[in-house]
């Protein structure tokens, strides 16, 4: 199957030159909007950026938005889309760097600001595993798969107003953190959750749900990291 691909090009030395590149690439089923991406590097053109690693819907790094829509280019056979042009563009939101490929440290900037770890001073580190009973692990299993991609916060007008709010990513990681009945880090973690760049800029928009490849619900965590901080704080 041939179809054509609009690819957005932008190099951050030239910011006034941001164009979309046009491509035909012939397809055989099976075959994703990544393995095009792969396919015009090798023989189209060389210089075009984008980042991908695993090519199996685990590393996260390939998220962006295909015929407008957030996706992992990986995952996203090109039987699945019915235009016969497809339009590639990178991730929304984020600061574009080349091509495809855009800033990602402020989002793990973020990740990191909600100390994305086990805080529990009472239980040290041991060469054991610490255990969980499987009914609490259920309640943090979805957002542990959580793979970093990025598209949630990317889809997210809450996040494209206010550059400095923390993002579903991030807030999804706290609740993954806050629900861990190992964790006992929620005060620590307050000061980030509860200001005007926290939780309290999520407007239940709900973008993030169905942004997710993971088909995790950040919205529906965040509402119950938001009903933990009200009982923590009144
Ligand atoms: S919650 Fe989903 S969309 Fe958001 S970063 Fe994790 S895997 Fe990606
Ligand atoms: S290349 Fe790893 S998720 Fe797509």
């Amino acid at each position: 199957m041939k179809k054509t691909y609009r690819i957005f090009r932008f190099d951050s030395a030239k910011p006034k030159q941001k164009h979309y590149d046009t491509f035909k690439v012939e397809t055989a089923k099976g075959e994703t909007v990544l393995d095009v991406l792969i396919e015009i590097k090798a023989h189209h053109d060389g210089s075009l950026v984008f980042r991908r690693s695993c090519r199996h819907g685990i590393c996260g790094s390939c998220a962006m938005q295909i015929n407008g829509l957030n996706m992992l280019a990986c995952e996203t056979q090109v039987e699945m889309l019915k235009d016969n042009t497809i339009t590639v563009d990178p991730l929304p939101g984020f600061k574009p760097i080349r091509d495809l490929a855009v800033d990602m440290d402020p989002f793990y900037e973020k990740l990191h600001s909600i100390l994305p770890f086990l805080i529990n001073p009472d239980s040290p580190p041991t060469d054991k595993e610490r255990l969980q009973s499987e009914e609490d692990h259920r309640k943090i299993e979805l957002a542990t798969s959580c793979i970093l991609c990025g598209g949630c916060t990317s889809s997210c007008p809450s996040f494209w107003a206010d550059k400095d709010y923390l993002g579903p990513a991030a807030l999804l990681k706290a609740y993954r953190y806050v629900f861990d009945t190992r964790d006992v880090g929620l005060n620590e973690r307050l000061p980030m959750l509860d200001n005007k760049h926290g939780l309290w800029r999520c407007h239940t928009i709900m973008n993030c749900n169905d942004a997710c490849p993971k088909h995790i619900f950040p919205t529906e965590d965040i509402s119950h990291l938001k009903r933990k901080v009200v009982e923590e704080k009144y």
